[in-house]
């Protein structure tokens, strides 16, 4: 049986698929709600939906080969018509953190890429102020340690991320630091001055980046604009 928050997950996924119509180019974002999205997305397609997404991870591309979405990449496609992504964080001002399956920087270039940019979140996600869950950072491997003693320097206990007991390597190449700030009131600064570390390739801070989020709820959901 699924769990509240998967059924929520389920149904701002099979949401967002509202906002897809036929010939649109769409970012095909990551994790366990874009899921559905995609399952969804699928099966228009077998029906005869015309689109083609760019993924944002192997995972979903994996997914997507699956579920028969036609796949285009950046080589062919330089805009996106929309994107559909999850995220880890939400706050009032739209603003995210993202990450937290390690895709965050394909991620923001999947987002950056499209006129209109959707997120599809539970309600555990949404708060008042960044920060409770790690901003993840991806850094690039050699000096990571050193990179690390950096953003403590800024205010943030990191930690390098493990999957399995070993060390998670990106999709990109490169490591996760996850940072635990004690508090971000401004999440803009507080992303430039990460971006300044040397080592850092980018961060999970997604400001200024959506339009829409939909949030699943008890009874229903919110679509927030
Ligand atoms: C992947 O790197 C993330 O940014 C995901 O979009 C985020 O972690 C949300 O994932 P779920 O939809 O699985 O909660």
């Amino acid at each position: 049986m699924m769990s509240d928050v998967d059924l929520k997950k389920k149904a701002v996924g099979e949401k967002a698929v509202e906002y897809i119509q036929d010939g649109m180019t769409i970012g095909l974002g990551s994790g366990s709600t874009v899921y559905w999205m995609m399952k969804k997305l699928g099966a228009l397609v077998s029906t005869g939906l015309n689109v083609r997404g760019v993924p944002s991870s192997l995972r979903t591309e994996k997914w997507a080969k699956e579920f028969g979405i036609p796949l285009v990449y950046f080589s062919e496609v330089s805009r996106l018509d929309v994107s559909i992504d999850g995220a880890d964080e939400v706050d009032r001002n739209f603003n995210l953190v993202k990450g937290g399956g390690g895709s965050l920087l394909r991620e923001k270039l999947v987002n950056d890429a499209a006129d209109k940019r959707i997120i599809v979140v539970d309600d555990s996600k949404r708060v008042q102020q960044l920060g409770a869950f790690p901003v993840p950072v991806e850094v690039v491997q050699f000096g990571w340690e050193n990179t690390a003693k950096k953003l403590v320097s800024i205010g943030c206990e990191p930690a390098l991320r493990f999957v399995d007991g070993e060390r998670f390597v990106s999709n990109n190449g490169n490591y996760i630091l996850d940072c635990q700030f004690s508090n971000i009131s401004d999440p803009f600064t507080l992303h430039e001055q990460i971006k300044r570390t040397l080592g850092v390739v980018e961060t999970g801070l997604f400001l200024n980046m959506t339009e829409t989020i939909i949030v699943g709820e008890e009874e229903g959901m919110t679509i927030l604009k």
